[in-house]
C-alpha cells in the first residue's frame, strides 16, 4: 500500500515525503514540476535513501492519473499540487480556478474510481480571511480576499460535502500557518520562481546580496513593533503534522480540519533580527507602505491538532531562521546550483 502525493516534489510535499518514508511509508510522487524541479527527487534519495517512485505529469490529466492508480495500490492521497501565488492569482483569476479545483476534481473521481477514500488537503490559514482575531481556532467562519484563497475554501467545502454524501470516505483538512526553514541537511528547501512574495526567502536573498534590501510593508499596525505577526512554522514540523493527519485520517471517517501552527507570532522585525543574529549576517531593509491584503496579526490556536493528532511544533525561530540560511547559502541559485 502507498501513500500519493500530488506535488510532492514542491517544498512541503518533499519535506512531507521524507518524514512519511522514515515513519516506514511507502510513498508514490506526482509532479509535473511547473513549480519545482526534478532534482529534488535526487536529494530525497540522498535523504532517505529510498529510490523515490514517481510519475512526471498533471494531474489534470485524467488518462494519465488513472494509470498511475492502476498501477500502484494506493491507500490514500496528501493532495498538495496546486498554484499558490496571490498577486498571480488576482491578475489570472481562471488560471488558479481551472488548474487548482479542476486538479482537485479530477484526482477525487479518480480516487472514487479506484475505491480510494482517504484524503488529506493542503488548505491553509488564508481561509480565515481579514476579520478573525487570533488565536484563530477552526470552527471560526470562513471567506478570502483573493482567487488563490477562495481555492482553498471552495476545495474545503467540497471535499467536506464529497465526505458527507459517501460514508466510507476520510477527509483532512490542514490550514498551513506560515511554513518556512528548509530540512536540516542543507538538501531540500523552498526554491521560489522569481522575485519571492514572501518574507524569509525574500530575507535569505537580501541576506545572500541576490537582492539589494528587504521592504518591510507597514510598520504602523497595531502590533508591539508596528510590523506585522504571523505564525511562522518549520516545514519539517509541518511535515511531521502530515504523518500524524494521515494516520489520524486512516482511522477516521468523515471530515475534520486542523490548524497547523505553533500558536506563537513574531512580528517582521523580530524575525529580521533573529536571522541576523543566528546567521552572522546583515539583513537591510526599508519600511514601505503596507501591502494590499495583509492584516496586522494570524496566529493559531493550535490546539486541536495537540488533542486530537498528539502533534505540537517543536522547533524554534532560531531553528527556521538557521535552517532558511543554510538552505540558501548552500543553494544560492535553489535547485539550479
Ligand atoms: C502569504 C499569503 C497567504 C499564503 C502564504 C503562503 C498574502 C497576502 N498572503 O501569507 O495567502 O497562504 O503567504 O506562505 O500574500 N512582508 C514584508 N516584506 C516582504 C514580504 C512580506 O514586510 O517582502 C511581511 C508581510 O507584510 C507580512 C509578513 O511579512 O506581515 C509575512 O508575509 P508573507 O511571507 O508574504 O506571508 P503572508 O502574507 O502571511
Amino acid at each position: 500500500m502507498s501513500i500519493l502525493l500530488t506535488g510532492g516534489a514542491g517544498f512541503i510535499g518533499s519535506h512531507t515525503a521524507v518524514e512519511l518514508i522514515s515513519a516506514g511509508y511507502d510513498i508514490v510522487i506526482v509532479d509535473n514540476f511547473s513549480n519545482s524541479s526534478k532534482e529534488v527527487l535526487n536529494r530525497l534519495k540522498v535523504i532517505t535513501g529510498k529510490k523515490i517512485h514517481f510519475y512526471n505529469g498533471s494531474i489534470l490529466d485524467k488518462v494519465f492519473l488513472n494509470n498511475v492508480f492502476y498501477e500502484n495500490d494506493i491507500e490514500a492521497v496528501i493532495h498538495f499540487a496546486a498554484y499558490k501565488a496571490v498577486g498571480e492569482s488576482v491578475e489570472q483569476p481562471l488560471k488558479y480556478y481551472s488548474n487548482n479545483l479542476t486538479g482537485t476534481l479530477v484526482l477525487l473521481e479518480v480516487m472514487r474510481n479506484h475505491h480510494v477514500n482517504h484524503i488529506v488537503f493542503s488548505s491553509s490559514a488564508t481561509v480565515y480571511g481579514m476579520d478573525n482575531i487570533s488565536p484563530l481556532t477552526e470552527n471560526l467562519k470562513t471567506s478570502a480576499t483573493n482567487p488563490y484563497g477562495y481555492t482553498k475554501v471552495m476545495i474545503e467545502q467540497i471535499l467536506t460535502d464529497v465526505a458527507f454524501a459517501n460514508k466510507e470516505m476520510s477527509v483532512t483538512n490542514l490550514r498551513y500557518f506560515n511554513p518556512i526553514g528548509a530540512h536540516e541537511s542543507g538538501l531540500i528547501g523552498e526554491a521560489p520562481n522569481g522575485t519571492p512574495n514572501n518574507l524569509v526567502p525574500y530575507i535569505s536573498q537580501v541576506a545572500i546580496g541576490k537582492l539589494k534590501e528587504l521592504s518591510i510593508f507597514g510598520n504602523d499596525y497595531d502590533t508591539p513593533d508596528g510590523t506585522g505577526v504571523r505564525d511562522y512554522i518549520h516545514v519539517v514540523d509541518l511535515a511531521k503534522g502530515h504523518v500524524a493527519a494521515l494516520k489520524n485520517n486512516l482511522k477516521n471517517t468523515g471530515s475534520a480540519v486542523f490548524n497547523l501552527g505553533t500558536g506563537h507570532g513574531y512580528s517582521v522585525l523580530e524575525l529580521v533580527k533573529t536571522f541576523e543574529e543566528v546567521n552572522h549576517v546583515s539583513v537591510p531593509f526599508v519600511i514601505k507602505d503596507r501591502r494590499a491584503g495583509d492584516i496586522a496579526t494570524c496566529y493559531a490556536d493550535s490546539s486541536k491538532a495537540k488533542e486530537v493528532l498528539d502533534w505540537t511544533a517543536e522547533k524554534t525561530l532560531q531553528d527556521m531562521m538557521r535552517d532558511s540560511w543554510r538552505w540558501q547559502s548552500k543553494n544560492p541559485n535553489g535547485y539550479q546550483s
